[in-house]
């Protein structure tokens, strides 16, 4: 009996486990393509650099103080760190030896060249949606690059989320591959907007939450929500009420120069604006703009637990916050909370001081900060970090003060919640 046993936990185990392996049905996958491929002339070498910032992939693909595109950058995730890879033409540890076909298969499908699945940090559910072509510019782009010999680093991930089982089953479960389709009732407008919001862009790797296993949520698709591991909540794009024309004109500013008359973007979105947006043509911002516009409605966020503040509580943190903000606040947001038009953003109607959560209006002044540096706006002022100079409860203060004059309506916030940042 004994060694019957030991039998079946030697062979038996094993085989099971290669046969669940083989029956777990991964995505299905289309035949690598390789075609004729195109030459790289210089003015597809211009559309794959364009197409590649559009997708912000040197943000990624890029640490801090080494060569662009060679890869090596920590990026976290709930379930241990990955490290992006080496996108530049070097034979043994970039992109040199690769076809055109085993790039699109990477970015449509998540594969690497040896047939390993990639970690889904880098935003394949997006890029999935780029065409082929435009894949095939962006290859000739990164093929043009200078040639930097920068080995892949392991990942860091905790068992089992370091293993190829766990990725098949987190693609069949969260991964639908597929270009993005026309929509012949749309304008050619809303379906550029479309493809470079869903596709390169990748907006709702952020503006979308993620459940407990990092899918990302369609049913609220950009309902906004927290960005895991960073600290930073997205708000939601998705409106619950139509945008007006003075709205959506004043997110184009604000999506091509990080500054606009009256807000300024921030934290991870000022980075996306700085490596991506600021690049793009116009139509191209004013085509994302039309189709953020149309996003469903998808109601309001589930919004983090916070300790309750009571009403007498809540007053009495409304009446000490004014002379801080009069002392500290008021010379850059102006007496009413307006701001100066493209210098300081408002903080009245300012989504920061009236959505359910205070996260990112904690982190921004006590990490202060700038907006990008654009084309439009070389010189963005600065908020000074607040945290040596003002205490939990004075920070809860002010904010609490912010968030509930002017017009502004927004619940009232707890010191424990200032010191949770
Ligand atoms: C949010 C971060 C992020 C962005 C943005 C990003 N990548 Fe990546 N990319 C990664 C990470 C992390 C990996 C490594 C995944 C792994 O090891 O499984 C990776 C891997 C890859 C690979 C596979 C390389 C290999 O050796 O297998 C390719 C190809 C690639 N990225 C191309 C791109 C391109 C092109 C863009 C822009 C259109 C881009 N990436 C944008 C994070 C990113
Ligand atoms: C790395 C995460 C990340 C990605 C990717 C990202 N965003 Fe953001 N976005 C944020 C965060 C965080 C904020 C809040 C900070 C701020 O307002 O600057 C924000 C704010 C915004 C705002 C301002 C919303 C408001 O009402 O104040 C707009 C508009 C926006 N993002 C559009 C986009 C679009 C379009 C894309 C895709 C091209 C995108 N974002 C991609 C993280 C991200
Ligand atoms: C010297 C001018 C200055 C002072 C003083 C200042 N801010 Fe700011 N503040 C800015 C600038 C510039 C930005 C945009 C840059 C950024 O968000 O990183 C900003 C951004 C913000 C934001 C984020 C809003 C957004 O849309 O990006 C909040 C919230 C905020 N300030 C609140 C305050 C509060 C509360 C105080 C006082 C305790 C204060 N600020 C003091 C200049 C200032």
């Amino acid at each position: 009996m004994k060694t019957l046993l030991k039998w079946f936990a030697l062979l038996l185990l094993p085989a099971l486990a290669a046969a669940l392996w083989l029956a777990w049905p991964d995505v299905r996958e289309p035949a690598l393509v390789e075609g004729a491929a195109l030459p790289a002339t210089a003015a597809r070498i211009e559309q794959g650099r364009y197409l590649a910032r559009a997708g912000n992939c040197i943000a990624c693909h890029t640490q801090a103080g080494q060569a662009p595109y060679a890869g090596g950058r920590r990026i976290g995730t709930p379930f241990g760190d990955v490290f992006s890879t080496n996108l530049t033409p070097d034979r043994q540890t970039g992109l040199g030896a690769w076809t055109p076909g085993e790039f699109w298969r990477a970015m449509h499908h998540g594969r690497s060249r040896d047939g390993r699945l990639l970690y889904p940090a880098f935003p394949y559910t997006s890029y999935t949606r780029v065409s082929r072509k435009d894949s095939d510019a962006i290859f000739a782009y990164l093929q043009s690059l200078p040639a930097v010999a920068a080995p892949r680093q392991e990942p860091e991930l905790r068992f089992p989320y370091n293993t190829q089982l766990a990725l098949r089953a987190w693609r069949a479960l969260y991964f639908r591959p597929g270009e993005q389709r026309e929509d012949a009732q749309r304008t050619a407008q809303w379906n550029r907007g479309a493809y470079l919001v869903e596709g390169l862009g990748h907006c709702n790797a952020c503006h979308t939450a993620r459940n407990a296993l990092g899918g990302i949520d369609l049913a609220r698709n950009y309902g906004g929500g927290p960005i895991p591991t960073l600290g930073w909540e997205a708000p939601p794009l998705a409106s619950p009420q139509p945008m007006s024309d003075a709205q959506a004109a004043e997110m184009v500013e604000l999506l091509q120069g990080g500054t606009s008359r009256h807000g300024v973007t921030t934290g991870p979105m000022a980075e996306v604006v700085f490596h991506s947006l600021q690049y793009l043509q116009a139509a191209d911002i004013d085509a994302m703009v039309t189709y953020i516009r149309s996003l469903p409605p998808v109601g309001d966020a589930p919004v983090p637990r916070q300790p309750r503040v009571s009403a007498a509580r809540r007053a009495e943190l409304m009446r000490s916050g004014e002379p801080i903000y009069r002392q500290h606040c008021a010379d850059c947001h102006g007496q009413q909370g307006e701001g100066r038009d493209y210098v300081y953003p408002a903080l009245v109607g300012n989504r920061m001081l009236t959505g359910a959560s205070a996260g990112n209006a904690i982190r921004s002044v006590l990490l202060g900060g700038y907006g990008p540096s654009t084309a439009r706006h070389p010189q963005p002022h600065g908020m000074p970090s607040f945290a040596q100079r003002l205490t939990s409860e004075e920070i809860a203060a002010v904010l609490t003060y912010a968030r509930g004059n002017w017009g502004n309506e927004a619940p009232a916030v707890s010191p424990v919640e200032v010191q949770r940042h």
